[in-house]
């Protein structure tokens, strides 16, 4: 296969926030391009989206489900390969759904889905079909973050003892749905947003985060869920204990209402050699910390990194890469996959490095354990059920 990858898009229209990163990111390494798309629930500004991505208006769609239709009777030298979904939490499941069944591979954004029962329907249908799915955990692309994963798994750090993982935003620090700002509005808004606010949108990524660069996995957790501003119906703040799978302790704290933070994600991690730190605003700079020396700073792009931490790195050091190339990432590493598959070839551990529907079902469970633990006074622990 000598072409670039065909991508659609639902949702991502002028009235959206994070389909136009997904678009920068596709573009970034020239594997993919738009051919389609339902870009909003309105088909005006999706009309209108389309023609300002310069697409042809027999491919710009009024629902996603002519889309999925229109689609799969084209050519198969002229229809979408994949398709993007950037839509609110409960619009995930019913396109990614309808995607698998044409034929169609998915990149959806975080959460999976609604309920764990659609994440899990998902994953059968992914084994059932053997499409790809790609989850846009964002801060795992982070060539950092790669380095870190990497230098955990060569027990660098020894036995992992305790994470930290904290999250906290402002932006949600007054009642910014009542504005008419949408992306405030669904989010708060348990019909469109699910179960979790706070927890959902952003624990999720702590969530992840944590059990992507220890290779652990959460197994219970206690926690505790807060609606500081009056009147909203989720969660905007919380904070929880964590158990893994070899011992491991660790507490992970989500807040949007942090008034005066902006994206200030942070995790720490220790084992009985040494520890490390990684912060999202200072992206290319790993810290690790030694028992018996003085502490050592990695910088991306310098000798200082492995392999797959190169693979995941475009410019040389002391240019700075960030919050699109980490995205760019996601989508380089599923393109690979997806290309390597249509050719017929086994995808190598490096195109592989991708979260997947695994990490979905995952951040499924995650929403469910702790909505459950976050608001009672009597249940302590709550396990993640498998
Ligand atoms: N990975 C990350 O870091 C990250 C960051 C932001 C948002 N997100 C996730 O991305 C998703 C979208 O978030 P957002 O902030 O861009 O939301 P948004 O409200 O800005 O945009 C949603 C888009 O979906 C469209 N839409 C809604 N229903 C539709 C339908 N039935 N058919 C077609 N289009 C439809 C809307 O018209 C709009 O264009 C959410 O699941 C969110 O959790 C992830």
């Amino acid at each position: 296969m000598n072409r670039k990858l065909r991508m659609g898009m639902v949702g991502g229209g002028s009235d959206a926030f994070i389909g136009a990163v997904h678009r920068l990111a596709a573009f970034m390494d020239n594997q993919i391009e738009l051919v389609c798309g339902c870009f909003s629930v309105d088909p005006e500004i999706s009309k209108a989206s389309g023609k300002s991505y310069f697409l042809p208006e027999n491919r710009v769609y009024t629902t996603y489900q002519e889309m999925f239709e229109q689609e799969a009777r084209l050519p198969e030298g002229e229809r979408m390969d994949f398709v993007t979904i950037v839509t609110p939490n409960f619009v995930h499941f019913a396109p990614a759904m309808m995607a698998l069944e044409n034929g169609f591979h998915v990149v959806i954004d975080k959460p999976i889905t609604f309920t764990l029962d659609e994440a899990l329907t998902l994953q059968s249908k992914l084994q059932e079909t053997g499409l790809t799915l790609a989850l846009t955990h964002t801060y795992s692309g982070y060539p950092a973050v790669k380095e870190a994963k990497e230098r955990v798994a060569r027990g660098e750090l020894g036995e992992i003892k305790r994470i930290y993982v904290e999250y906290p935003q402002g932006w949600l620090a007054s009642k910014l749905e009542d504005t008419g700002n949408k992306q405030a509005s669904w989010r708060t808004d348990p019909k469109r947003s699910g179960k979790a606010g706070c927890m959902g949108d952003i624990g999720t990524h702590a969530h992840h985060l944590a059990e992507y660069i220890s290779g652990l996995k959460v197994t219970e957790l206690c926690a505790e869920l807060n609606v500081f501003v009056p009147g909203r119906l989720l969660d905007d703040d919380g904070a929880a204990l964590l158990r893994f799978d070899n011992g491991a302790r660790g507490v992970l704290m989500a807040t949007q209402i942090a008034a005066g933070e902006e994206n200030a994600l942070k995790i720490r991690m220790y084992g009985d050699k040494g520890g490390l730190e990684w912060n999202q605003h200072e992206p290319n700079t790993l810290w690790m910390k030694w028992a018996d020396r003085p502490t050592e700073m990695v910088r991306v792009g310098t000798g200082q990194m492995g392999a797959v931490s190169q693979h995941n790195t475009r410019t040389p050091g002391g240019h700075p890469e960030g919050y699109l190339e980490a995205f760019a990432n996601i989508y380089r590493n599923f393109s690979l996959t997806v290309r390597a598959k249509m050719n017929n070839e086994q995808p190598t551990a490096a195109m592989l490095d991708f979260p997947g529907i695994e990490d979905g079902v995952r951040g499924m469970r995650f929403i469910d354990t702790v909505v459950e633990a976050g608001y009672s006074d009597t249940v302590k622990w709550v396990k993640f059920e498998e």
